[in-house]
């Protein structure tokens, strides 16, 4: 047995691990930053479990450089975007992820992109820090109220829910696009209200994108979107960086086409679109969103229980399937 933990976790899934496998069988690979494509091939050789991040990709190349005995991948993160199902389907091998368990983290982030962007905070602040404040004025720095104001929601799953129901507490309608139908119970509570992309696009004074990245949600948002949108309002990503095409995202903002941006995730991370960093009006984060201690424990051991239940046989209790 060998089980190749690719980067450094939480103890609490390398516990889990060596608890139920020994020490020897789980290699730990202690870097801070990912491995590089040849050494992680290298590392894979021979495995039967891997507990990866979204920082490798997991294609059948990876698979392939691990053997016919990898039995499992378990990512320590609820999107799946960088392991190919079908290469693992195709081989036989389990994927998980972690559900439910970071949702209320990542909700939270959302929320402070929409306020930070909102009340223009990080732009503020290097003001501050630079030395530059000279004192309260009628007309610093003035942002966007969100009390009040549309919240459109792109994509309604845990966490685009879990982002509405803190909205009830600044009295926001919300609007969301997906592709299911909230049960009327639940548009109720959340005083949300099914659209087309389009009307999305049209009536949100803040839109925030909570969808997994697809064929179909990649560059959703491109400058024909940003056109669309209504010029005081802001668009927040704490989902994946390619639903958004960057450039065109700059464009707007230099356009003024839009308020303000915070996003959390970019279309090549780590890198930033380089007109991005330098626009005022852009909230940007590195990747935080499930980024709490309790969290990424929870994560980390949770992607350790699909291992150990998938090499003992049972089913891993958060299997991803390929969808038919
Ligand atoms: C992080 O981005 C995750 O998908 O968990």
């Amino acid at each position: 047995m060998k089980i190749v933990i690719t980067r450094r976790i939480p103890e609490a899934g390398v516990e889990t691990l060596v608890h139920a496998f020994g020490t020897e069988q789980v290699r730990r690979h202690e870097e801070e930053r990912p491995m590089t494509r040849a050494v992680l091939l290298d590392a894979l050789r021979g495995a039967t479990a891997v507990l990866c991040t979204i920082t490798e990709k997991m294609d059948a190349e990876a698979m392939d450089a691990a053997g016919d005995q990898l039995k499992i991948i378990a990512n320590m993160a609820v999107g799946y975007d960088n392991i190919n199902l079908a290469d693992a389907a195709a081989r036989n091998i389990l994927v998980t992820n972690t559900p439910g368990v970071l949702t209320e983290a990542t909700a939270d982030l959302a929320w402070a992109l929409i306020l930070g962007a909102a009340r223009r905070t990080g732009e503020a602040e290097r003001c501050l820090r630079a030395g530059l404040w000279e004192g309260w004025g009628p007309l610093q720095f003035l942002g966007a109220s969100v009390h009040g104001k549309t919240l459109g929601i792109f994509g309604m799953g845990r966490i685009g829910r879990a982002v509405a129901r803190r909205a009830l507490g600044f009295d926001m309608p919300v609007l969301y696009c997906d592709t299911n139908r909230l049960d009327a119970e639940t548009e109720r509570q959340l005083h949300a209200r099914l659209v087309d992309k389009d009307t999305l696009l049209r009536e949100s004074d803040i839109l925030t994108l909570h969808c997994p990245l697809t064929p179909e949600t990649r560059h959703a948002f491109t400058l024909r979107e940003f056109k669309q949108m209504k010029r005081g309002a802001l668009i927040v990503n704490t989902s994946r960086g390619p639903v958004i095409k960057e450039e065109d995202l700059s464009a707007a903002l230099r356009e003024d086409l839009i308020f303000a941006a915070g996003l959390d995730v970019y279309e090549h991370e780590p890198a930033v679109h380089a007109a991005l960093l330098k626009q005022e009006q852009a909230v940007l984060l590195p990747h935080l969103g499930s980024a709490t201690v309790e969290t990424r424990a929870t994560m980390a051991r949770m992607a350790a229980e699909n291992i150990v239940a998938a090499l003992s046989g049972s089913e891993p209790p958060n299997r991803v399937l390929l969808p038919s």
